[in-house]
């Protein structure tokens, strides 16, 4: 079947390409007129705004990076009068201080259209229940998908994050077609289903819309034949607007659309900062096209994935993102993501789908635990051959050497919201 598509998806790729250019001069030259990092970055490079004469120049535009939102705390980076922000959302941050995000009536419409975008995309029409159970608040997961879920037309329940029990009770009871919650809470809830007796498959879900962290094809698998839906992911960035920025489409899964007209995406070599060709990794960098109150010129989002070409709409894809490069462990020499343990812990059978790495020192070498948790009813030799199993498919698959523990069912911590797959004990036991 056809996606049904808005103007915007409509347009050729000439046209886009057009509005881009003219949306990206705009852009900089706001940024050049009302924020002082950016005029004192471009006069360093010695680039005006009107520089940018093509979408190929803005490659010679600087940087931005996460620390030049925290020099500029809390409101530095704003390009409009305080009085005309009319919201605001900061990213926690392990470290140091939040990055503070700004949005003017108009970012918040914006948002919401794109967020209406992605929903639908999904598969959520008007008329949908959607059951939001991102965290409301600071963080942008749940009022962002509670706005684009009214934009589309749909009715929102605004569970946010927590109270696992009530959920399911919520779900069970108020009959939502659409879902939107982190993959790892997801599965959190998946099992407290289970706990209550209840069969996932039987509830009325037919979509999850998944992001905020990064989950693998295998995930994808395990919450489609548990819960019998279609799960689809959901990628954006506070910095940049908060969800949306990024969806992937219900009848073309495997990569995300990004929603160029209003997000300008780049990959970037994360060592030399030079532009990748498309369908090359690298880091994703993007340049907001129409925020007003907190524009962005080529944000480093960290996060690494490939740029592909479009499909059923006339935007580019982004591959799912393989990690944060902040996440990459480095063991030995080799590279090592959460997502890559992810894949091999959920096709081992006798482990259930939580999993935690656990970082120590040994003398001077960095060394892995991979914790996951023994599924219920798995016999002690199950246990130990499924240790086995994952440290070969690491020492394979990875090219590393990993201890493996399987610990007892109900033993791990669980998600509420995005969860944190490295415990870091470096510090402590080096
Ligand atoms: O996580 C926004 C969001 C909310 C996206 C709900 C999707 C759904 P931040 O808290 O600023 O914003 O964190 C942004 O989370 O740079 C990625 O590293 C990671 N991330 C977000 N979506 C995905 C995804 C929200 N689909 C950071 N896959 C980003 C992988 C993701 N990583």
């Amino acid at each position: 079947m056809a996606p049904l598509l808005d103007s915007g998806e409509r347009l050729t790729r000439v046209e886009l390409e057009a509005l881009q250019l003219e949306r990206l001069r705009a852009t900089l030259r706001h940024a050049y007129d009302n924020v002082g990092f950016y005029r004192r970055a471009f006069d360093a490079a010695g680039l005006r705004p009107e520089d940018c004469e093509s979408l190929a120049d803005l490659a010679r535009f600087p940087f931005t990076a996460k620390a030049d939102l925290r020099d500029n705390y809390p409101f530095g980076m704003f390009a409009v009068e305080e009085s005309r922000v009319r919201r605001i959302h900061a990213s926690s941050g392990t470290t140091g201080l939040p990055t503070v995000v700004g949005y003017t009536a108009r970012d918040l419409d914006t948002w919401a259209d794109v967020m209406a975008r992605s929903i639908r995309a999904a598969g959520g029409r008007p008329g949908h229940k959607v059951h939001v159970a991102y965290g409301y608040g600071l963080f942008t997961g749940g009022l962002g998908a509670h706005y684009g879920a009214e934009r589309l037309g749909c009715t929102v329940i605004p569970a946010s994050g927590g109270m696992t029990a009530r959920q399911v009770r919520l779900i069970t009871d108020f009959r939502p077609e659409v879902i939107m919650v982190t993959p790892s809470y997801m599965l959190t809830l998946l099992d407290e289903f289970e706990r209550q007796g209840v069969d996932p498959r039987s509830t009325s879900l037919k979509v999850g819309i998944f992001g905020a962290e990064p989950w693998t094809e295998a995930m994808r698998r395990e919450i489609e034949e548990r819960c019998g839906i279609d799960a689809v992911d959901i990628y954006g960035l506070s910095e940049v607007m908060g969800p949306g920025v990024a969806q992937e489409c219900v009848e073309a899964k495997g990569a995300l659309t990004v929603w160029e007209d209003h997000f300008y995406p780049e990959v970037v070599d994360p060592f030399t900062g030079e532009v990748l060709p498309e369908g090359e990794e690298g880091e994703l960098v993007l340049t907001s096209l129409t925020r007003e109150a907190m524009p962005v010129v080529r944000y480093r989002t960290r996060d690494l994935t490939r740029l592909l070409p479009g499909d059923a709409r006339v935007f580019r894809r982004m591959a799912k993102v393989t990690g944060r490069s902040d996440d990459m462990v480095i063991l030995r020499g080799v590279n090592l993501f959460p997502t890559q343990i992810e894949e091999i812990v959920l096709r081992t059978p006798a482990v259930a789908p939580h999993f935690q790495l656990r970082l120590t020192r040994e003398g001077r070498l960095d060394a892995l635990t991979v914790r996951a948790e023994a599924r219920a009813g798995a016999t002690p030799e199950q246990r130990a051959e499924a240790a086995i199993m994952i440290a070969a498919a690491v020492k394979d698959g990875v090219g590393v050497s990993v201890a493996v523990e399987v610990v007892d069912p109900e033993t791990l911590e669980r998600s509420v919201g995005k969860i944190r797959r490295i415990v870091d004990l470096r510090e402590v036991t080096g």
